[in-house]
Parts: structure tokens; C-alpha cells; sequence
């Protein structure tokens, strides 16, 4: 009768669980995003440094790295200048590797890395704007980086905006071209 009654408890409460667990799974699978745009490939450090360096980053900026992959570029902006970041990658295993880096970082006041597309994000509060995507996105952000700020700045590893927004000064990072912009 005892073994009875503590079976029936267990199968009642593996219920709960089960009811309480199920509109949450439902709920992430709602909100998956989509594929991203392009495939996760790391800045090199030297690169990310010079990018950094290039866009003149201070205590004062906050630094939105659009496909923040392993979180480096926000990272290094809190940690070298006191800058605040902001990471947003569509990639949920991305995130959790960069909220790891950020863990051991210890910028956790200064950094938030969000599961977001960059496409539906709003960067209004950007001062400075990091990319490494391809040139079809760079093209494709253009009309909502021109709506930044006066004086918020862009700085794109490998890729330019085309002829429409020539660059305002490049350089050359082991073999790496970085490229910047200024909005007006
Ligand atoms: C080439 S990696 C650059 C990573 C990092 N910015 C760096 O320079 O080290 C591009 C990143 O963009 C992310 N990504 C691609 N499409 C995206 C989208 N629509 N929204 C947000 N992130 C996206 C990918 O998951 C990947 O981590």
C-alpha cells in the first residue's frame, strides 16, 4: 500500500516536470532563429587591436560588434579602453562561448552579448560599429548605419562598403585590410 502511494506521488510529480517543462521547449523552438548569414571565422587578435586603435576608442563609447562570434571585439574594448560592449550573434552556441570568454574576462559590468539577427537589432546607441561579414551585408546595413549618430564610427575587417561609401582611411594589418568610416 506505502510502495502504492509513493509511486503514484513519483508519477505525479514527473508530470509537473513534464507539464511545466513542455511550453518552454515549445517556446524556444518558436523563437529559433534562423541561419546565419555567414560562417563564424575569427578576427586575429593583432587585427582586432588595430580595428580598436583605428576607431580611436574611448571610456566613453559603446562599441556593437554585429556577428560578435567569441565575443573578442566587445571583450578587448571593455578590457583595454573601459569602453561598453554590445555582441549580437544570430548563433546561440556563439553567445555561450562568448558569455564564457566574458566570464573569464571579468568586463561583465561593461559587456552583454545577445542571440539576435544584427538585421533586426536596434543599434541606435552605438558609437562605434565593428563587422566582419561579407560585402553583400555590409551593403545590406549601409542604410542603417547611415541613420547612426553624427560622429559614430565603423570599422570593417576585409570588406568595404563598394563605391557608394568609399572608406575615409584603410590600413593594412598583416596582410589584412581594415577599412573606416565616420557618419556625418
Ligand atoms: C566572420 S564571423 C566574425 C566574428 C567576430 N565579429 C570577429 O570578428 O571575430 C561572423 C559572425 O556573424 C554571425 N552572424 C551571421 N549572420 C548573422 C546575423 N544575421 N545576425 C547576427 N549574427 C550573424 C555568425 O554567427 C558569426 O559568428
Amino acid at each position: 500500500m506505502r510502495v502504492r502511494y509513493f509511486r503514484v506521488a513519483a508519477l505525479l510529480a514527473l508530470a509537473v516536470v513534464v507539464s511545466m517543462a513542455a511550453p518552454a521547449a515549445a517556446q524556444q523552438a518558436a523563437t529559433k532563429l534562423r541561419d546565419p548569414d555567414v560562417i563564424y571565422v575569427p578576427t586575429p587578435q593583432e587585427v582586432v587591436d588595430a580595428m580598436l586603435a583605428m576607431a580611436n576608442v574611448t571610456s566613453k563609447d559603446v562599441v556593437y560588434d554585429l556577428g560578435s562570434g567569441d565575443g573578442r571585439i566587445p571583450i578587448t574594448a571593455a578590457q583595454k579602453y573601459g569602453a561598453r560592449g554590445i555582441g549580437i550573434d544570430i548563433n546561440p552556441e556563439r553567445i555561450k562561448e562568448a558569455n564564457e570568454n566574458l566570464a573569464k574576462a571579468k568586463v561583465g559590468d561593461k559587456v552583454k552579448f545577445l542571440n539576435q539577427d544584427l538585421f533586426e537589432t536596434d543599434i541606435s546607441q552605438a558609437t562605434v560599429v565593428t563587422l566582419y561579414l561579407l560585402p553583400s551585408l555590409n551593403l545590406k546595413l549601409m542604410p542603417t548605419l547611415k541613420k547612426l549618430k553624427p560622429g559614430t564610427r565603423i570599422v570593417s575587417h576585409s570588406f568595404d562598403m563598394g563605391s557608394e561609401w568609399p572608406p575615409e582611411k584603410t590600413q593594412d594589418v598583416n596582410g589584412r585590410t581594415i577599412y573606416y568610416w565616420t557618419i556625418k
